[in-house]
């Protein structure tokens, strides 16, 4: 039995920062954000949003009400959750309207907490065929205006509905792992912003990917020459293209010039919406089906995870026959352009608010939030959502 991606659903808030215009209030050479780092946009969310809002706006826009009868258990990948206790996966299975006996939990392991939620779900649909799982990758990406990270940021969800006999991508059953206890990334309980030492994890993000990449090779037999592409996590646009540099010259080169121009279709969305954390893999994935018109049945792609601290998986699946008619490209497209430009006081302004912390309320102003699924307040310490 075929287990694998049946839809892919993507939200991104309404904000966005012109990276030039970053580059310059920030004495920065342009060049750097938009050749060293590889970023022309980064998403910006306003207090309306948050990881439950964005993950419950990308759900909404791929589940119908038979989908909705049939998921049974709801896996929520964040590290920018929004409470210590409850999970966000509750919040969007009732926003989403999914049907009570089910399964909800939140799953934190940094950027690879989706990777560990699909996995999960290929296990449990093993057991389970008729059952469908909701897979959802969401958060906001902090560093702190005017740090290292800044250009890095992003915000933005994806929603994965993993099922028996998938319409888009079948997943393999080979992956290669690794876990090792290392200090690249990582958010106190404390901090809103997360700390790295940015170089160590650039090495660490590389040296994940070679260890894993050797060992997916060695267990499957299948080289660079199998694979139609490969999608990357992708923090910014440029740490992909350092990953796959690394490789690449194990491809004739035939097939390198191809997946190099598979790997700028991969990045396309990445590129305007920045670091998307936990649905950064899967927004590459999704852009590269969405922006690539190349692909057919069968065609392979790999898959390399990772997340700070660190936990790297390289995985892969095979495009299943006619999986362009699920993908919903031109209401991505839409969504990306019709997002309104930041000012960078504007920008500035956005990123100092925060909810009160001292348990007094607020009412926040929905109106202006396109989105479906918004944040319309805090009361007696308890956040209030609204599906508009
Ligand atoms: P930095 O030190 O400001 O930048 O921080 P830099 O000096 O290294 O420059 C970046 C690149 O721009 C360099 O190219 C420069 O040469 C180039 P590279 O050597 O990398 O190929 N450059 C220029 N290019 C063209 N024109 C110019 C120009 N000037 C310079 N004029 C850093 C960069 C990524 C470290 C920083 O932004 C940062 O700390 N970001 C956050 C951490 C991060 O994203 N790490 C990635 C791996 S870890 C990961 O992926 C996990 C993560 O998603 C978290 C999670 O798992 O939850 C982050």
């Amino acid at each position: 039995m075929e287990i694998g991606i049946d839809k892919i659903g993507f939200y991104t808030p309404h904000f966005y920062v012109d990276m030039e215009k970053l580059a310059h209030a920030r004495d920065t050479d342009p060049g750097k954000y938009l050749v060293g780092i590889g970023q022309e946009k980064m998403a910006v969310a306003p207090t309306t949003q948050d990881s439950v809002t964005m993950a419950a706006n990308a759900a909404l826009e791929i589940l119908d009400d038979e989908d909705k009868q049939a998921v049974d258990m709801v896996l929520f990948g964040t590290e920018t959750g929004v409470d210590h206790s409850k999970s966000g996966a509750v919040w969007v299975h009732h926003l989403a309207g999914i049907q009570p006996r089910a399964r909800a939990v939140e799953l934190k392991q940094a950027c690879y907490g989706a990777t560990a939620a699909i996995q999960l779900a290929m296990g449990h649909i093993a057991l389970n065929p008729e059952s469908k799982v909701l897979v959802l990758g969401s958060d906001i990406a902090k560093y702190g205006l005017r740090s290292g990270g800044e250009p890095t940021q992003g915000a933005g969800a994806v929603a994965l509905l993993i099922s028996a006999n998938p319409r888009i991508l079948a997943l393999d059953k080979e992956q290669a792992l690794l876990t090792e206890d290392i200090m690249d990334f990582w958010r106190p309980i404390h901090s809103d912003k997360a700390f790295v030492d940015g170089k160590f994890s650039n090495e660490s993000y590389i040296k994940f990917f070679t260890t894993v990449w050797n060992e997916y090779k060695e267990k499957t037999g299948r080289t660079l020459d199998d694979m139609a592409a490969i999608c990357f996590h992708l923090p910014y646009t440029k740490m992909g293209r350092k990953a796959f540099r690394a490789i690449i010259d194990e491809a004739s080169e035939e097939v390198q010039e191809s997946l190099k121009e598979r790997y700028e279709e991969s990045i396309a969305y990445n590129k305007v919406v920045g670091n998307i954390y936990t649905g950064s893999l899967y927004l590459s994935l999704l852009s590269l089906l969405e922006q690539g018109e190349e692909l057919t049945e069968g065609a392979r792609i790999g898959l390399f995870s990772y997340g700070s601290g660190a936990v790297g998986e390289f995985f892969s699946g095979t495009l299943k026959a006619g999986y362009q008619q699920y993908m919903l490209g031109e209401k991505h497209q839409e969504m990306l352009d019709n997002r309104k430009e930041l000012s960078i006081e504007e920008y500035e302004d956005i990123f100092e608010q925060s909810l009160p912390t001292d348990g007094s309320a607020i009412e926040l102003e929905v109106e202006e939030d396109p989105a479906p699924v918004v944040l319309a307040g805090v009361r007696d310490e308890i956040r209030e959502y609204i599906n508009k």
